[in-house]
Parts: structure tokens; sequence; C-alpha cells
């Protein structure tokens, strides 16, 4: 029968016999997927385990450090960490296309992952051990999306070995394949992971590059960053997150508006609330949220965070509005 604590001990021993003495690596996103999967991966072969975590400088307030500190401290992982927030800026720089910039946060991403394969194939070698397997958070929806098909999967990587690039081939582990989100989240819990990980509402890859409306620049991060922990915050005490899908916080940066503040007039940006309701994210409805709610979280950005005078509550469903901004 279906538990939390059968399905942990069955690929545990899965991974195992999978793995043998082989070393394995696992991207971390700070999402509940790749942490769930890297715990399960975690528990069943210990320092045979590399993970990996590339900071692109994108992520929200605190989400690395739920990654480099909580998640380390949970379940005691061999952590990589690469700190590419300036690759990634540099490489964004003018850029205003949103499927521009999507394409050229998937391309560094895949070159500061692969930089990090890199450095811990060459770390193995020196000892004599084989990095032969890369772990996979994909669930079950994505499974049956991409048409089933169980086992001898494997990914193409792209390494310089000996100043030559060469292609590695690492057989996947997927250790979520049978599992629902909500099945992934019990396993979380159950593994001991932090709420804040293992409850974390749905987050794009490209992560805040996409919702800077116009260039990204690390200015503009700090204030949308700071925007979207208090609309965050307000939302957890006011206890709607688990009705909420996603809140999307966006700021316009392309926009000035005249307001009034303090001394004087102020010509600053507009800061956009994206409450969703959805099941999927395929359709979405736009959240009745409370007016005191959103006017607590208008108050305090208003206040708190310099270049913003301005808040404003996205009223439109998908479709036609999609649930990000770009
Ligand atoms: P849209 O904006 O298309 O979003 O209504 C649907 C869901 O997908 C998420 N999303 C992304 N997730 N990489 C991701 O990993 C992306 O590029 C991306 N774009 C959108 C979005 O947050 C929502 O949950």
């Amino acid at each position: 029968d279906w538990t939390t604590a059968n399905v942990i001990e069955e690929q545990v021993e899965r991974i195992r016999e999978q793995v043998g003495s082989d070393r394995v690596i696992c991207g971390l996103s700070g999402g509940v997927d790749s942490a769930v999967a890297a715990a399960l991966v975690q528990r069943a072969i210990g320092d045979q385990l590399t993970c990996v975590f590339v900071d692109h400088g994108l992520l929200r307030e605190g989400e690395a450090e739920q990654v480099e500190r909580d998640f380390v401290a949970a379940t005691g992982v061999r952590l990589y960490v690469a700190r590419e927030a300036d690759r990634f800026l540099g490489a964004l720089a003018g850029v205003t296309d949103p499927e521009t910039k999507r394409k050229i946060i998937g391309r560094e991403f895949i070159r500061a992952f692969e930089a990090a394969e890199q450095a811990i194939l060459t770390e193995a070698s020196a000892t004599g051990e084989r990095v032969r397997f890369l772990v996979q958070g994909t669930l079950y929806p994505d499974v049956v999306e991409s048409g089933g098909g169980e086992g001898a999967a494997t990914i193409k990587s792209h390494h310089n070995v000996g100043g030559l690039p060469e292609d590695v081939e690492f057989e996947l582990i997927e250790p979520l394949r049978t599992l629902f989100k909500d099945e992934v989240r019990a396993v979380g819990a159950q593994l001991g992971l932090p709420a804040e990980i293992v409850g974390r509402q749905p987050f794009p890859g490209p992560g805040l590059g996409i919702r800077i409306i116009g260039e990204v620049t690390g200015e503009r991060l700090a204030l949308l960053r700071r925007a979207d922990a208090i609309a965050r915050e307000e939302l957890t005490d006011a206890g709607l997150d688990a009705e909420v899908w996603q809140m999307p916080v966006v700021l316009l940066a392309d926009v000035h508006s005249v307001g009034v503040q303090g001394d004087g007039r102020t010509y600053g940006h507009p800061i956009v609330l994206r409450p969703v309701s959805s099941e999927d994210a395929m359709t979405a409805d736009w959240s009745r949220l409370p007016y005191d709610l959103v006017a607590r979280i208008s108050n305090r950005i208003t206040n708190e965070v310099e270049g913003v005078n301005r808040v404003v509550l996205d009223v439109t469903s998908k479709p036609p509005g999609t649930i990000e901004w770009e």
C-alpha cells in the first residue's frame, strides 16, 4: 500500500542497486522537485552524491540561503555552489525581449552547470572514481506528457577534457517518476526538508529575470526582491498561501508615473501584483484577495521600497493573460 515511508524505502533500495559505487550529480533549482529528488538520492547513497546549485542571481529573497544553508542542514548533502550572478547579469545587459531573455538564461545556465560538472568530474577522476549518473526531478505528469517510456534515458553534456571538447553521457536517475506533486511534497516532508522548500509555490526557472519588464539590472533586481518579499510575507501572514496558486510580483521597469511621497513629487515605477488561482497553470483566474490584504501590501511596498510609488492589481484571467508577464 502507498505510504510515504514505503515509497522512500523502495526508492532508496532501487537507487543503491542502480548506482553501485559510482558517483552522482544532481542540480538544485530551489524548487520542490529537485530538492526532494536530491534528498532521496542522498538518503540512498550519501556522499556519492554531489548537488550543484547554480546561483544565477535571479532568485527571490532568502531562496539561495534556503538551498545553501537550510537544505544542506536538513540533509547533510555535499553541495557545489556556482555563484554566477555576474555572468547572467552580463549576458542579460541591454536585453528586453522576453524570449531572448529566456534563451540567454537557459544557455548560460547550461554553461554554468557544465562547468560545475567538469569540476566534479576532474575531482573524481583524481581519486579514480566515476561520475556516471545525473538525477532529475521528473514527475509522473511529465512522464505521461512526454509519452512515457521507461529506462535507458541518458543525457549528453559537453566538457573540456584535457583542453578538448568531449561529450559525456550520464545515465538518468528519476526517483519521482511515479509521483504526483502532492505526493512529492509528502515525501519531502517525511525526509525532513524545510517547509519553505516543500511548500514552495511554482516559480519559473528564469526567475525574476522575466518579472522585470525591461532590462534586468542589479539595482532593479534588488528593488523587485524587496517588493516580492513583502507581498509574500503578507500573503503568508494572512493564511492564504494554500488558496493562491502563485503570486508573481512584477516590476514595470520601463514605466514611470508621477506620485507624491514624503517631501514631494516622485517619478517612480509601478509594481504589479498577479495573484492567481489555478489547478495546473494551463488556465487560471485572478485571486479575489481580501481588499485589506491588498491595501497592506500596497502600503508597505510604497513605504518600504524606494523607487516604487504605485502598486496595481492584475485582474486578468488566463486566457487571455498568461500567469507571468513575460
Ligand atoms: P504562463 O506565464 O505561461 O505560466 O501562464 C504557466 C506556469 O509556468 C511557469 N513558467 C515557467 N516555468 N520556466 C519555468 O520553469 C519558464 O520559462 C516559465 N515560464 C512560465 C509560470 O510561473 C506558471 O506557473
